[in-house]
C-alpha cells in the first residue's frame, strides 16, 4: 500500500522542466483523483465531480502566483495583525471548449470574477490553430489573467491563445496557464516560445500518439465532460 504523501512512481519524472512550470505536489490522493478521471470506465458524473476537485486545487495554486502587498487589521479582539492583502486585478480566459468546464472552479474561488473566451480551431489547409471567436474584458490589459485549459497536447492552442492576450497588451509575465494535464511536446513548445509566462499543471504524462492524443491521458476531455 502506498503511504499519503509519498510521491509515486508512475508519475513521468519532470526532469527538466522549464522554470516558470510548477507542478501540484504529488500526493497519494492527487494520483487518487488522477487514477479516477483517467479510467475509461468512470462515468459523466463522477469525472464532472473529479476533474472539479483538481480544478479547484489548479486555481489555488495559480493565485499563489499572484502579489500581495501589507495589509494591517484589527482584530474583534481589539489586536493588531500584520498581514497581506491581494494586490492587482485578475480574469479568466478559457480556451473553448474544454477550458469552459474549468469557470465554475475559478468562480468558486473568485466571486464575480470576469471571464473572457477564445475559440481557437486547426484551419484544415493549413493544419495550423486558428482564432474563430474571442471576447475578452475590455480593460485586460491591466489585469493578470488565468488563462484556461485542461489539456496540453502540442501547444498549438495554448501558443495561439497567448498571442491573442499579448496583441490585446497582456504582458506575458500577468499570464497563469492552468491546465489539468500536459505532456513534453506542449510544455516546451508553449514555455519556449513564452518564457515569461507561468504555467500550473497537475500533472505531466509520457506523450503524444499519433493522433496528438496525449498518453496515458484520459481521453477527449471535451467528449467526457459535455456527453452522456
Ligand atoms: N485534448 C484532449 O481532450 N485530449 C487529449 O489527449 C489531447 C487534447
Amino acid at each position: 500500500m502506498a503511504s499519503p504523501n509519498t510521491a509515486l512512481t508512475s508519475q513521468t519524472h519532470p526532469g527538466s522542466l522549464p522554470p516558470n512550470v510548477f507542478t501540484l505536489p504529488r500526493t497519494a490522493q492527487l494520483e487518487a483523483l488522477y487514477t479516477i478521471i483517467r479510467d475509461k470506465d468512470t462515468n459523466r458524473g463522477d469525472f464532472i465531480f473529479y476533474t472539479d476537485r483538481i480544478i479547484r486545487l489548479l486555481v489555488e495554486e495559480g493565485l499563489n502566483h499572484l502579489p500581495v502587498v501589507t495589509k494591517n487589521v484589527e482584530t474583534p479582539t481589539g489586536a493588531h495583525y500584520e498581514g497581506v492583502g491581494f494586490e492587482g486585478r485578475i480574469c479568466g480566459v478559457s480556451i473553448l471548449r474544454a477550458g469552459e468546464a474549468m469557470e465554475a472552479g475559478l468562480r468558486e474561488v473568485c466571486r464575480s470574477v470576469r471571464i473572457g473566451k477564445i475559440l481557437i480551431q486547426r484551419d484544415e489547409d493549413t493544419a495550423e490553430a486558428k482564432l474563430f471567436y474571442s471576447k475578452l474584458p475590455e480593460d485586460i490589459s491591466s489585469r493578470y489573467v488565468l488563462l484556461l485549459d485542461p489539456m496540453l497536447a502540442t501547444g498549438g492552442s495554448a501558443i495561439k491563445a497567448v498571442e491573442v492576450l499579448t496583441q490585446h497588451g497582456v504582458p506575458e509575465d500577468r499570464i497563469i496557464f492552468i491546465n489539468l494535464i500536459a505532456c513534453p511536446e506542449g510544455i516546451h513548445s508553449l514555455c519556449g516560445r513564452y518564457p515569461a509566462l507561468r504555467m500550473i499543471t497537475g500533472w505531466i504524462d509520457q506523450g503524444l500518439n499519433e493522433k496528438a492524443y496525449i498518453i496515458p491521458g484520459l481521453g477527449d476531455f471535451g467528449e467526457r465532460r459535455y456527453t452522456c
